[in-house]
């Protein structure tokens, strides 16, 4: 069996950033709810065990609980955050309120010699972002380092493997958290490093054929690098038997189906049906303007073409699809209880009604990870590069009413960046680049005419996950190119700004 580590989710945004921190260590994890009994625990025959951060307080009524006997059971249990506080709650030491709110860097000074800390000079640059704190560690426990405002930012109990830390190790601002994760794993939970992207591939692969059996599966295809691991999967798993279906909403990038079909019919020898539905999309969104309208008709038409085409298809029992974690969290479907900040219709939205079920083989993974999939399964690199593109398509990016017309000028617009940002070489420095077109006419002059024209904006932004965002600091030369190729190659626009703000508060997408 494989070296397992369980995660115990109190409701942290950083959850699913622990079970990546530990996917980089190459060590398998699960993530199970905070109150799963240890009994269910036992199952997993995990080797270690992490407690995430929380929202909630321990010293409150409504405090989120574990099973307590997890503390006395001989795994090792690493605390993060409220993790840390429910264990010195348990063990006897004190919790209480911090003064203020502690929240950004911190400087952690190392006063014990710890496992935790092996290899690592002191002191550390750490996140911190608690408004609770151990203000008294458990009778037994040693402190192993402070910061100005934690006495007790970090201890431990080796005799009972029972570590806690104040800070947290998972998010990129702790410099060297990675290292901390890497000496629990290794050093502590002693776990052997057999989680790779081959041991993934062959993992799910198998899965796929386990659930699936002798039955069909159909695969909404977009060109995107997730839905195109995730055709490659179970292609890997179940060959002919899976009917990828790439649906054109008119709403896709210049080119794009003509891309898709030469890669995945001709060079991927798939079961590739396309189907150009731009019409009825058009149809169904002329007059619409309402952003959440848009994606809700998209993500039903959308479904509709799809339904038809299982029907025709025949004997179809599954459907699979590539959605990602940040898909997950941002339509508010988590474990957790995050807000829902934009409907991604490739999320939940199945109607009742088509009884497929859901084969979602990367649903706990992040962009990153599914790129080094693709690598790793041979996807051709253009597929692998390319930036994300939301399956609304050019529809979040056109403020206002859709037409044909309008998605044209935007295609051309589009099509005209990608081409710069390769010229410039900075395809593989941006997330995205792309062009919004605006609601809004401004006046120009061309030649000696007066022009009263579209406004393009352009959004160029960097990022890790698309959790986050930053506008990408493009030198004005790049600028200069867009902006004039822009003005002077697209019918109708005259006019070119840059948005310059950061993910968030803002969204990437404008709708
Ligand atoms: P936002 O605009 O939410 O975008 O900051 C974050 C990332 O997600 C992409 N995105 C989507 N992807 N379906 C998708 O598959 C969607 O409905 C959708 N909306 C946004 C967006 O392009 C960015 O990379």
């Amino acid at each position: 069996m494989r070296d397992k580590i369980i995660i115990l989710d109190f409701g942290s945004q950083y959850t699913q950033l622990i079970a990546r921190r530990v996917r980089e260590c190459h060590v398998y994890s699960e993530i199970l709810p905070g109150d799963t009994p240890i009994t269910s625990i036992n199952t997993h025959q995990p080797k270690g065990i992490i407690l995430s951060g929380s929202p909630s307080s321990v010293i409150e009524h409504e405090a989120r609980q574990m099973a307590p006997e997890l503390l006395s059971s001989g795994i090792p249990v690493l605390g993060i955050c409220y993790g840390m506080q429910l264990i010195a709650h348990h063990m006897g030491g004190l919790v209480e309120r911090a003064g203020a709110r502690e929240y950004g860097r911190a400087e952690l000074r190392i006063v014990t010699e710890s496992p935790l800390f092996k290899g690592l000079a002191s002191p550390l640059t750490v996140w911190m972002s608690h408004g609770d704190r151990v203000a008294t560690s458990p009778p037994g426990f040693l402190i192993t380092a402070v910061t100005d405002s934690s006495p007790v930012a970090a201890f431990e109990n080796r005799e009972k493997g029972l570590y806690g830390l104040q800070f947290h190790p998972e998010v990129a601002h702790t410099y060297l958290g990675r290292e901390i994760i890497r000496n629990f794993l290794h050093d502590i939970c002693h776990c052997g490093e057999s989680w790779t992207a081959k041991s993934f591939i062959a993992e799910e692969v198998e899965n796929i054929r386990r659930q699936v059996k002798k039955a069909k599966v159909i695969c909404a295809l977009s060109g995107g690098v997730d839905s195109s691991v995730t055709a490659l999967l179970v292609h890997k798993a179940i060959g002919e038997r899976l009917v990828s279906v790439f649906v054109n909403n008119g709403l896709l990038r210049y080119r794009e189906p003509h891309r898709v079909i030469e890669d995945f019919r001709k060079k991927l020898h798939m079961n590739l049906r396309y189907i150009d539905a731009s019409r009825r999309f058009y149809t169904r969104l002329a007059g619409v303007v309402d952003p959440e309208e848009k994606r809700r008709i998209i993500g039903e038409e959308f479904i509709r073409v799809f339904e038809e085409e299982a029907a025709r298809i025949g004997g179809v029992k599954f459907l699979a699809q590539g959605t990602l974690y940040p898909d997950v969290v941002e339509s508010g479907s988590s474990r957790g209880s995050s807000a829902i900040i934009k409907t991604h219709h490739n999320v939940g939205g199945l109607p009742s009604t088509m009884k497929l079920k859901l084969i979602e083989p990367l649903k706990e993974l992040f962009k990153d990870e599914v790129r080094e999939l693709a690598r790793e399964m041979g996807l051709d690199p253009y597929f692998i590069r390319r930036q994300p593109f939301p399956g609304p398509g050019l529809a979040v990016r056109i403020v206002g009413e859709i037409t044909p017309f309008r998605v044209k000028t935007l295609q051309q617009a589009d099509r005209i960046i990608e081409e710069i940002v390769e010229e410039f070489g900075w395809q593989d420095r941006l997330w995205q680049a792309f062009p919004v077109l605006l609601l809004l006419h401004t006046v120009g002059v061309m030649g000696d005419e007066r022009t009263y024209h579209n406004v393009v904006a352009l959004r160029a932004v960097t990022s890790q996950d698309g959790m986050t965002a930053d506008w990408a600091r493009l030198p004005h030369q790049m600028l200069e190119a867009i902006s004039s190729r822009l003005v002077n190659e697209v019918e109708g626009v005259n006019r070119v700004v840059y948005d310059i703000s950061s993910k968030p508060p803002s969204t990437i997408e404008w709708e």
